[in-house]
């Protein structure tokens, strides 16, 4: 027996794009690229998306469109993946880390503003395993005091606050591809935003540092990158976008049956959507009570994985991660919610087609183990 931890979802229709595009010339800056941006555009509601060959690589040229860099503050999360944080290194500007709030597990809006100073030029909050709770006052915060929101949407596709999109509340918003998100293109991911300037610039540095036009080929304006996506990927970016709805609606009904396999277990404190969210579910992360330690807790993912069930410990806190306690002299007790959290956390099996007969296996497992602490 085993149950993976995620697993796409790709139909007929995805191989097919796929295929069709390996039958002409066009495998890299083809057609299927514009089509692809334009139809995450519309779908998001923005102006301008621009493909790029992951989500880190996009953090990154957002960094660099927006200006950030040496001398700036940037100010996220320690609760997330480490490419939202290294997107800022990257650039040489410093992050600035402010801890959770313990129900969302989102950046805390309430300790925002104490950290923001004339080197602050924005704020990147993370939409954490999809739920988009406190965007709205992040949004407040930030039009008020003049930064801007670099959106990491990453982890949220679909999801919506109070009935807007996520993905629109960023100067520029960022997600990724990777097989383990609500959508695939095996790696890749976009850049959205209305600023054309923002978005020519993306397109030029994503692109070697040619001109976003009529340039020649081996004519180089800037310094860029390789940081395009294919049209093999954008293919079945297209199919899989176009299911958007469909994914959406087979994770709430896996969330919706770990939910009430899990809800009236006093050791766990179990996911839900909140009522001012439309969630598009990235994961599923419980965690465990108070009275559970990080020893525990790992024992308990060995145990799992030992059944033949993958689980994972989302996330490790960015803070203690090696070299950041090395450049920053992070120490343990720096952000005591999001170290509370992570001791805590089990992400379980989670994906479109998971069966209702194959979560209540996940859920007859981890009871079990459970059982031997109480
Ligand atoms: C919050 C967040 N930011 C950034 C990324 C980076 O995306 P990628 O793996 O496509 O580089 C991820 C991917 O897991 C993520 O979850």
């Amino acid at each position: 027996m085993k149950i993976h931890l995620s697993r796409p979802d790709i139909t007929q229709r995805e191989i097919d794009a796929v295929c069709e595009v390996l039958r002409t010339p066009n495998l890299s800056l083809g057609p299927k690229v514009g089509e692809f941006e334009q139809a995450f555009a519309e779908y998001i509601g923005r102006k301008r998306a621009i493909s790029i060959n992951s989500g880190t690589s996009g953090l990154f040229l957002c960094m660099l469109a927006l200006g950030i860099g040496p001398g700036d503050e940037v100010i996220t999360t320690p609760f997330t993946f480490i490419a939202t944080v290294n997107s800022v290194l990257m650039v040489g500007a410093k992050p600035v880390l402010v801890d959770i709030d313990p129900d969302s597990m989102n950046i805390d809006p309430a300790k925002i503003e104490a950290k923001i100073n004339k080197k602050t030029k924005a704020i990147m909050p993370v939409e954490v395993f999809g739920n988009p709770t406190g965007f709205d006052k992040i949004c407040e915060i930030a039009d008020r005091r003049k930064v801007m929101v670099i959106e990491d949407s990453c982890e949220a596709l679909g999801s919506c606050l109070n009935g807007m999109k996520v993905g629109t509340f960023g100067k520029v918003s960022l997600f990724a591809f990777y097989p383990n998100k609500q959508m695939t293109t095996g790696e890749g991911g976009m850049i959205l935003t209305d600023d054309d300037d923002v978005a020519d610039m993306c397109i030029s540095l994503r692109n070697q540092g040619r001109a976003v036009s009529g340039g020649a080929w081996l004519s180089h304006e800037r310094l860029g990158y390789n940081y395009r996506l294919s049209d093999i990927n954008c293919a079945l970016g297209i199919v899989q976008l176009s299911r958007i709805e469909e994914f959406k609606a087979k994770r709430k009904q896996v969330a919706k049956w770990y939910y009430e396999m899990h809800a009236d277990d006093n050791r766990l404190i179990v996911p839900k959507e909140p009522d001012n969210c439309d969630m598009s579910w990235f994961v599923f992360v419980v965690r465990l009570k108070e009275q559970f330690n990080l020893q525990q807790r790992n024992s308990i993912l060995e145990t799992m994985k030992n059944e033949g069930i993958q689980v994972s410990n989302y996330f490790a806190p960015v803070h203690l991660q090696p070299f950041m306690t090395k450049q920053f002299g992070y120490k343990r007790g720096d952000f005591p919610i999001t170290e509370a959290v992570c001791d805590r956390t089990i992400a379980l099996p989670f994906y479109n087609n998971l069966s209702k007969d194959k979560i209540a296996t996940v859920s007859k497992t981890l009871k079990g183990i459970l059982n031997k602490y109480s």
